[in-house]
């Protein structure tokens, strides 16, 4: 650690599973200490994700669905408490830790968040990340693998900004894709499409050269087309939602559904790729990362074996993955969908906001540590909020 490193930091810890008021603010934590390979980083924003959420609360239920528990794909549950959350870190090299090349003090980066189970670069079987299996970015310093640290220099692309890029989000949406194999001019229906993982999975469908078709709400749909949606559909009006997507596609199937979505929606999903068999090129492929609309389906096997729908169960993604995502952002093929910034001291506020979103929510939340709020939350607080939203995050 460099001299000016103060011995205690800021953080936001969570103290246990329940709600906002297991979030406790204090100043008085000590500063951790990069150990061997690793980087000690200095915070400038973290992103929000609704993961922050689920753990806190205990959303992870494998077995009985209404178990509270957390991620334990390794054996045995890692989220333990106190625990600071935040998994897409952005942020300078501070100090660095034994074998760790000094050169790299003064890199601005990104996290990828996993904690990684081996060093496979094309695998990864147990996910887990900073900010739940180990301590993340909801604090003024973080130590992580220099490895994991990617530099991202692009002056263009404020901190707050590169942290709306975090790999919880685009890493998972590239390894939706990846898994189902999308190819070139493919029809590709993104549900939950104004969230981080939606907005991610447009973008990457317009680099790969697939059409996405967006579902999300009517006053999200001017951003979503912007963003390289082909089409946006309604999800308050899923009537008859196969001929809807018919007269977007031309009459042609879904080739595949990305879905965040879950709950009684996936089924209405598999009719927009099953309806006229004769007329697909390739199975039918369903890649599930997220439930936003409910955690349990009911769906009859036969239409699951008999139509051959490939299903693809995503979690995060691969090292490989999240290197090809970070050379994107080098070259500015993605770009942020940053929706606010709030004060670390705020993230109660925040976590409310999340929640009881309003109109026009598209992308984003990121959190700054009040000690770098002038210079990396400021520009990018939110202005206008809905009375709504407003009375939400009191
Ligand atoms: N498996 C993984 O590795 C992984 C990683 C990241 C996230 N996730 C999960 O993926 C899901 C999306 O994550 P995110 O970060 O993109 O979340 P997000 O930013 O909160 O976006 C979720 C979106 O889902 C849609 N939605 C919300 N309630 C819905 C409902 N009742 N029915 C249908 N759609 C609804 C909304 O979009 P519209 O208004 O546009 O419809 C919302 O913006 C979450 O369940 C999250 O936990 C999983």
């Amino acid at each position: 650690m460099n001299d000016t490193t103060p011995p205690h930091m800021a953080a936001m810890l969570l103290t246990g599973h329940g709600d906002i008021d297991q979030l406790v603010y204090q100043q008085d934590v000590p500063t951790p200490t990069p150990a061997t390979g690793e980087v000690l980083v200095k915070v400038t924003a973290t992103a929000k994700n609704n993961t922050d959420r689920k753990a806190r609360e205990g959303l992870y239920p494998t077995k009985d669905k209404n178990d509270v528990a957390s991620f334990a794909m390794g054996g045995t549950p890692t989220l333990t408490f106190p625990r600071i959350q935040g998994a897409d870190v952005v942020g300078r090299v501070v100090a660095v830790g034994r074998d760790v090349d000094i050169s790299r003090i003064g890199e601005r980066g990104l996290l990828d968040f996993n904690l990684y189970g081996s060093q496979r670069r094309d695998l990864n079987l147990t996910p887990d990340y900073y900010g739940h299996g180990a301590d993340g970015g909801f604090a003024e310093y973080i130590a992580v693998p220099s490895d994991q640290f990617h530099h991202i220099a692009n002056p263009d692309l404020a901190d707050a900004e590169l942290a709306a890029m975090g790999m919880c989000s685009y890493q998972t949406a590239y390894h939706m894709m990846t898994s189902a194999s999308i190819s070139a001019g493919e029809h590709v229906l993104v549900t939950g499409a104004s969230g981080g993982v939606g907005t991610a999975l447009i973008q990457l469908c317009r680099i790969v050269g697939a059409i996405p078709y967006a579902l999300s709400q009517g006053d999200k749909a001017d951003a979503l087309f912007a963003l390289g949606a082909e089409a946006v559909l309604d999800r308050a009006d899923m009537h008859n939602f196969t001929e809807q997507v018919k007269a977007v596609t031309g009459g042609a199937p879904i080739d595949a559904v990305m879905d965040l979505a879950g709950g009684k929606m996936t089924d209405l999903f598999i009719d927009t790729m099953i309806f006229d068999m004769n007329a697909r090129q390739s199975y039918p492929r369903l890649s599930i990362a997220g439930a936003s609309a409910g955690n349990v389906s009911e769906i009859m096997w036969t239409r699951i074996y008999l139509y051959q729908v490939q299903l693809f169960g995503v979690s995060h993604g691969t090292r490989e993955e999240a290197e090809q995502l970070m050379e994107w952002i080098r070259q500015g093929r993605l770009k942020p969908v940053l929706h606010a910034a709030f004060r670390l001291s705020e993230l109660h506020q925040a976590e409310r906001y999340f929640v009881n979103r309003g109109t026009n929510y598209l992308g984003k939340i990121v959190i700054v540590p009040d000690s770098e709020w002038a210079q990396h939350g400021a520009p990018f607080a939110l202005e206008s909020i809905s009375t709504l939203a407003l009375e939400a995050a009191q």
